[in-house]
């Protein structure tokens, strides 16, 4: 018999509802009231860290040329930036330096000057009577001729001796009045260490937010132009920071940093590593922070200046997905430009 002597059958006509069976998702997003009442995950202002530059001088407000909008202030306007902030509601201001030249040397002696620019703003800042938290880095880079976060010896970066270091640069932030230290430097024990030479000097309030799972990653650039290290730094940081393929050894390295007394656990950088946020929040549970760094916020800047991109809402997007990944807060520069669009 041909083959094609009977007509196709033709195909039995199921309607939606009969595919469907009632089960609508778009009934939830139908209205903006209804996707306000089934949102999971709210990016609040309160979420906020903003990391924030200081150079030397008075009446300084240097751009940084990539980060558009982000500047170096001095001291004076630094405490202006902390009152805008603190008026704003951003519960944490985190402080870096771009430290002259001429007082980086081999072993970054200046992060040991009770009167260094983090050190001098934080007193400032607190002589303010402002009502806001202050971050300080401990790590070397900012201070070494070198550029790296440690001590060097030959090509390697010291472990024990940098520890050393890093707790007496910790006790000096602790005493102009830092509230939070955030050791960002990877070398093995700083927690642990910093943690004792705390308590040991009476800051059992000083909290530890640790660079827990800190990448040696491509994303710093930017932050490297803004305190000065990216024409310093000699070779990488891959003997230290972790190697980005790795997403175990940042359990690793919570569960080392929670035992030694980190109050608060860090992923950085921030997009590319979502993945690391939800395994350490879900893992380990303790207050997980994202870092949003220097490169992720250059690109959304870049791209919403070429017209590829809206940048206002890249910019609450990049930040709602840290929330939905788990994370308790963000350190981002955006931090007051989206305070202001959260409290409109
Ligand atoms: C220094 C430090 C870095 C950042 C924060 N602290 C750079 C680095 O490790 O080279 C990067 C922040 C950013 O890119 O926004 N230890």
């Amino acid at each position: 018999m041909n083959k094609h002597s009977t007509p196709p059958a033709a195909p039995p006509t199921l309607s939606m509802d009969d595919i469907l069976q009632g089960r609508r998702m778009r009934r939830n997003r139908r209205t903006a009231w209804a996707r306000d009442l089934v949102r999971e995950t709210q990016l609040s202002v309160t979420d906020l860290i903003w990391p924030t530059f200081l150079v030397d001088g008075t009446d300084q407000r240097q751009e940084v040329p990539s980060m558009p909008g982000v500047f170096r202030y001095s001291v004076d306007r630094a405490v202006d930036e902390a009152r805008r902030a603190a008026d704003l509601g951003i519960p944490v201001v985190a402080l870096f330096p771009y430290t002259d030249p001429g007082l980086r040397d081999d072993s970054g002696s200046e992060a040991l000057n009770p009167n260094n620019l983090v050190c001098a703003a934080t007193r400032a800042i607190k002589a303010a009577g402002l009502d806001i938290g202050i971050m300080i880095d401990v790590a070397l880079d900012p201070y070494t001729s070198h550029g790296h976060d440690g001590l060097m010896v030959g090509e390697t970066i010291v472990n024990d001796d940098t520890v050393r270091q890093l707790v007496d640069q910790a006790l000096i932030q602790a005493e102009a009045g830092a509230d939070i230290i955030g050791p960002s430097d990877m070398m093995d024990g700083r927690v642990g260490a910093i943690r004792q030479g705390l308590d040991q000097r009476g800051h059992q309030d000083v909290q530890i937010m640790a660079y827990t799972a800190k990448y040696a990653s491509a994303f710093y650039g930017p932050f490297r132009d803004a305190v000065g290290t990216n024409a310093t730094l000699i070779g990488d940081k891959r003997t230290y920071q972790m190697d980005p393929c790795n997403s175990d050894e940042a359990i690793h390295e919570a569960h080392l940093d929670i035992a030694e007394g980190a109050d608060m656990i860090m992923v950085k950088p921030g997009m590319p590593y979502l993945d690391i946020v939800r395994r350490l929040k879900d893992e380990c549970r303790v207050p997980t922070f994202a870092y949003q760094v220097s490169g992720e916020f250059a690109m959304i800047c870049a791209a919403g200046a070429n017209g590829w991109l809206d940048r206002d809402r890249a910019m609450l997007e990049s930040l709602q997905a840290f929330k939905r990944a788990g994370a308790d807060g963000i350190l981002t520069y955006f931090a007051p430009e989206v305070a202001e669009r959260l409290q409109r």
